[in-house]
């Protein structure tokens, strides 16, 4: 199924070409109302009942387990940052002298301190698989450096789906295979990816997927959602908070102090997890999601930037194939006689908004942009290079 644009469903005024989602989504009006509708519930508690505290999580966690293809929603935990949720997976892990740990160049570093300081303190060692410095196809080699960085020696695997900075697609299914075979954990950061592209859990088999809100899944700040799989099921959280343990949904009983946890994932859940703001907002966008579908979504952003791309890689800037990048979000390489300087004070003026990482240009899009939004963006480049 084709979507058309769906600007009218966010608040971008319309001379403002925001291409921008990596960095922070605009939230769809009907979110930003349910978040107002929940700051003046607030002023009613009288209204709140026990059962508020617990039912619109599990409603939202069985929206979010269906976006990732689950069909457990229990597996869900609800979280506060990508840093937190990573957290829980390290605590629950124990390495030794000899074990490795895969990442990124240039991961993000919320995937990165955690397993920084479990690498010192259990001799384990910390890999980070480079981007390869090839002129082509540097997707396709890093893919293939990542399969065979994965050796008897490989105890976890913590990555990505799309890398942040640049856009580039990792074949989770191949890493997942070869993971399986020498009996490592696949941890993912989805936090580029869920709700742009599609996700099935059943399919990659992660053993935790963390996805921060506030960008794909269109949610707010400081909220977030992780799965957790079968190897976490008896694990430790961070904190012991009340509503984790069984029969918290009894307030009246709630000093009978309890032991046991609820099962599966729903002892990570964070401290306050029934959050009454987070929680409509984030349902809302995870219901517009699922109605739009990440393979719609991801057809839209082919189909308004595939030209566009086109036109840039005529004036010698270098892009991923589309293979081995998003449509949602991909690097744009300056042709180096492009000034970096020059370019983001044309875009300065012409109120276009990307994120520069590095060498690159960080483009990402979704369904409030349109075609004349990319043009904007090659306009903007083709007058620098014009212009040197
Ligand atoms: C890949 C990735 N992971 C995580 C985050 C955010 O991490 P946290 O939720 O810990 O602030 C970002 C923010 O840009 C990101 O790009």
């Amino acid at each position: 199924m084709s979507i058309k644009d769906q600007r009218i469903q966010f608040d971008i005024p319309q001379d403002i070409v925001y291409l921008n989602t990596s960095y922070m989504s605009p939230l769809l009006k009907d979110v930003s109302e349910a978040g107002r509708n929940a700051v003046d519930q607030k002023s009613r508690p009288y209204q709140v009942k026990p059962i508020d505290f617990f039912e619109p999580l599990t409603h939202l966690k069985s929206l979010f387990a269906r976006l990732i293809d689950c069909n457990q929603p229990e597996r869900i935990a609800m979280i506060p940052s990508v840093s937190y949720g990573i957290a829980t997976v390290i605590k629950n892990i124990t390495l030794q002298k000899g074990d490795e740990i895969l990442t990124l160049a240039e991961q993000f570093p919320s995937n990165i301190y955690g397993w920084q300081r479990l690498a010192k303190e259990s001799g384990a060692t910390l890999i980070s698989i480079a981007k390869p410095e090839v002129q082509n196809n540097i997707g396709k080699q890093w893919n293939e450096n990542i399969l065979d960085a994965i050796t008897e020696s490989t105890a976890v695997i913590a990555i990505c789906h799309t890398h942040w900075a640049d856009g580039t697609l990792y074949d989770l299914k191949a890493i997942r295979e070869k993971a399986t075979s020498v009996n490592a954990l696949l941890i993912i950061d989805g936090t580029q990816s869920v709700g742009a592209l599609p996700f099935s859990v059943q399919e990659i088999q992660p053993d935790a997927l963390i996805c921060a809100a506030y960008k794909w899944l269109l949610g707010p700040y400081a909220s977030g959602l992780a799965y957790y799989g079968p190897f976490f099921d008896s694990g430790k959280p961070i904190e012991e908070n009340w509503s984790n343990r069984l029969n918290s949904e009894n307030f009246s009983g709630l000093t009978t102090y309890e032991e046991r946890y609820k099962p599966f994932a729903n002892r990570y859940n964070m401290g306050e997890q029934a959050n009454f703001i987070a929680i409509p907002m984030l349902t809302k966008a995870i219901e517009q999601l699922l109605e739009w579908t990440p393979e719609a979504i991801q057809t839209y952003c082919r189909e308004i930037s595939i030209d566009a791309l086109k036109k840039l890689e005529e004036l010698v800037c270098t892009i991923e194939s589309e293979a081995y990048r998003g449509h949602h979000l991909f690097g744009i390489k300056l042709n180096p006689a492009i000034s970096l300087e020059a370019l983001k004070s044309e875009f300065e003026k012409r109120k276009i908004f990307v994120s520069i990482r590095g060498a690159y240009i960080r483009v990402s899009i979704h369904l409030f942009n349109t075609k004349e939004d990319l043009n904007a963006l090659v306009d903007a480049v083709n007058y620098v290079f014009e212009n040197k």
